[in-house]
């Protein structure tokens, strides 16, 4: 693979996804690893490993600008010269507040929708052209990552069959609405080579797992990254966890 793009690059499953990457075989590092986040001057981590690491460059794009998305593509592009994307990593993310119906906020539900659905499907939309151009340079490769994928970071949340709890509207709904986006990818762009996948992390001590959560950063991240390298048409519009586990919708 010669190139990918992970959004909330600066902390948490971001950050840890891209150390993965720099930890697999020197033959699987991508040439080019798009880093981005909204605060890079404030991105200490990310800074010490491009300052490391040559093949990686860290972009700025807050997610809710969408009027800077056509830019933010065109700064991709020059970053990818003629190669297109090989990988579209749709990792950030907000989880908004616990709260069950009688508490629930509009004001929150939109927020997060917006963060959590509508920015990874409209940044889809702008770097489409350059996930196009790496699927046709990959051409005769096997659909999935050897061609071109986008992967949604999603939830177990977005589950409807595993929702026991309840409460969570934000956050379950604008995953939920993620997973439904990702369906649609797979079948708008059947004709293309590139695939889609929606995929549950883990619950990771991250800011948003919080100190209770299971799994820690770099170890669940190595087993996300093994799983999204793996990612073949057998996969393309489905939901997984962080092995490649089918999960229900
Ligand atoms: N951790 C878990 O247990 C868990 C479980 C299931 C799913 N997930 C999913 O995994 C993904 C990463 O979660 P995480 O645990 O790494 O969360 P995190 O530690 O809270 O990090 C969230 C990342 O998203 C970025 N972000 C948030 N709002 C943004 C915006 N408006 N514009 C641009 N970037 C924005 C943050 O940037 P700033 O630093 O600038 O805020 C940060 O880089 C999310 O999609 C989350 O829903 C996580």
């Amino acid at each position: 693979m010669k190139s990918m793009l992970i959004t909330g690059a600066n902390r948490g499953v971001g950050l840890g996804m891209i150390r993965a990457v720099l930890n697999l075989p020197k033959e699987n590092v991508p040439g080019n690893i798009v880093a981005v986040c909204r605060k890079p001057d404030q991105a200490k981590e990310l800074n010490e490993l491009a300052d490391q690491n040559k093949n990686i460059h860290i972009l700025q794009l807050e997610s809710k600008e969408f009027d800077k998305y056509e830019t933010f593509a065109a700064q991709v592009g020059e970053v990818l010269k003629d190669n297109g994307l090989d990988l579209l990593i749709n990792n950030a993310g907000i989880a908004g507040s616990f709260r069950r119906i009688g508490l629930i906020k509009s004001g929150e539900l939109m927020e997060t929708y917006v963060v959590n659905t509508i920015a990874p499907i409209m940044l889809t939309k702008a770097l489409l052209p350059l996930l196009k151009q790496a699927a046709e340079k990959n051409v005769g490769a096997a659909p999935g990552v050897p061609r071109a994928t986008i992967v949604n970071i999603s939830s177990i949340l977005a589950s409807m069959k595993l929702n026991g709890d309840g409460g969570h509207y934000s956050y379950r709904c604008s995953k939920a609405a993620l997973n439904a986006a990702t369906v649609s990818m797979k079948v708008d762009l059947k004709d293309t080579g590139i695939c889609a996948v929606a995929l549950h992390p883990g619950w990771i001590k991250t800011q948003m797992g919080g100190p209770k959560a299971p799994l820690e950063v770099d170890k669940a991240c190595s087993r996300i990254i093994k799983t999204v390298f793996g990612i073949t048409d057998q996969h393309n519009g489905g939901f997984y966890d962080l092995d490649g586990k089918n999960l229900p919708w």
